[in-house]
């Protein structure tokens, strides 16, 4: 089997250095924001160059405290892309917020500024407040355009960089453009820690101030509440593992774009459509996701068979998700998005992947294609 991740290739190598700074970890017994939490935040705050990145314990509360730091409320409608996963539409509504889903660009399947601006003008809609660009399998979506638009109706931006940590926009990095930006450490993330763990990124002093007091129940001292916090600390223990990993992130990131390019090269002129790789960004290559005129549930069924995994990265778009039908969205609202969870496949492209198993994948493509 070719999984679409091997992680235990991906650590051997560096195991010793992971094991040194975890016992570390246990011989100081500082688990809960320790200095490794700190140390990992200067290091982000280097490596992406946001002023200010705040630990978080996954994903999903870093888009959730990033929300309530730049005054997202109960009741507010908050703009993202009906193609992505479940936790950004999940983080907006676990503060009472209103998913408003727009449309993708079928190319990149990111949120365009086009489409936003569409939405944003839309009758029937909520008092919008912020918007979520995310940058879907590793490509940024159009910062540019989308900040415009956002500045123009006074919202707020979020750019969800779960899966593009290290990605850039016009030699910027993912996630230090907007108000802020979310970044998950879920295991299988290009940079991922032994468990759930995440960050916000931020530029903006207030807004990180209150990221930490909202992260550390909402403690100015300990045991003096400043304001209705939660307990999203990054733990010690998974700062201390992404401190190493971050050292390898640059060289992994470049082998999964080898890998992409050997695939592009490989399945150029056949009748299934490689990533398409937007002028403005770079591309970290999450996912490595194929595209066909129709359905790719055939293809899937093939690879698998073949005991290679594929897999659609996400079969449902939000608006069709069975928890956000009280939204009141139907099929047909955003065809795009509809579109591409029928038609595209993602197929392994991570760093230890080797040329037999890569060829071993095209000859399959190619065996199924005809
Ligand atoms: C686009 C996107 N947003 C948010 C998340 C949530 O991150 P986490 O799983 O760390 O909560 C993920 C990943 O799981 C994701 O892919």
């Amino acid at each position: 089997m070719i999984p679409l991740l091997d992680l235990k290739k991906q650590i051997a190598p560096i195991r010793a250095d992971i094991d040194e700074a975890i016992k570390k970890v246990i011989d100081n017994t500082n688990f809960i924001l320790g200095k490794e939490v700190e140390e990992l935040e200067g290091e982000v705050t280097r490596y992406t160059g946001a002023k200010y990145a705040i630990g978080v314990s996954n994903g999903t509360d870093a888009i959730k405290l990033a929300l309530i730091a730049l005054g997202v409320e109960a009741g507010d409608g908050v703009i993202c892309p009906a193609f992505t996963y479940y936790a950004t539409a999940g983080a907006i509504a676990s503060i009472g917020a209103m998913p408003v889903f727009t449309d993708i660009d079928p190319q990149t399947y990111n949120m365009t500024a086009h489409n936003l601006e569409i939405t944003i003008r839309k009758k029937k809609r909520p008092k919008l407040k912020a918007v979520i660009p995310v940058h879907l399998y590793g490509q940024c979506a159009d910062m540019g355009e989308i900040l415009k638009v956002a500045k123009a109706y006074k919202l707020r931006v979020i750019e969800d960089t779960a899966q593009a940590f290290g990605a850039e926009y016009k030699g910027r990095k993912a996630g230090a453009i907007a108000d802020c930006g979310s970044v998950s450490f879920f295991p299988g993330k290009n940079l991922g820690a032994f468990g759930d763990a995440g960050m916000v990124l931020t530029n903006n002093k207030t807004a990180a101030d209150k990221i930490r007091l909202l992260r550390n129940q909402g403690n100015k001292a300990k045991y003096f509440h400043k304001v209705l916090g939660y307990n999203h600390r990054l733990d010690t223990l998974q700062a201390a593992v992404l401190k190493v990993k971050l050292r390898y992130l640059d060289g992994w990131n470049n082998k999964r774009r080898e890998n992409a390019e050997y695939f592009n090269r490989q399945l150029n002129g056949l009748k299934i459509k490689t990533p398409f790789l937007a002028p403005h960004s770079s591309h970290i290559y999450h996912q490595y996701v194929l595209r066909l005129g129709a359905s790719s549930a055939k293809v899937i069924e093939h690879l698998r068979s073949k005991g290679i995994d594929a897999r659609i990265y996400y079969p449902v778009p939000l608006h069709l998700q069975q928890c956000f039908k009280y939204l009141g969205y139907k099929r047909g609202d955003f065809p795009e998005a509809e579109k591409a969870s029928s038609q595209t496949l993602a197929i392994p492209v991570y760093p230890d992947l080797t040329k037999d198993e890569m060829d071993y994948i095209i000859a399959s493509i190619k065996e199924f294609l005809g």
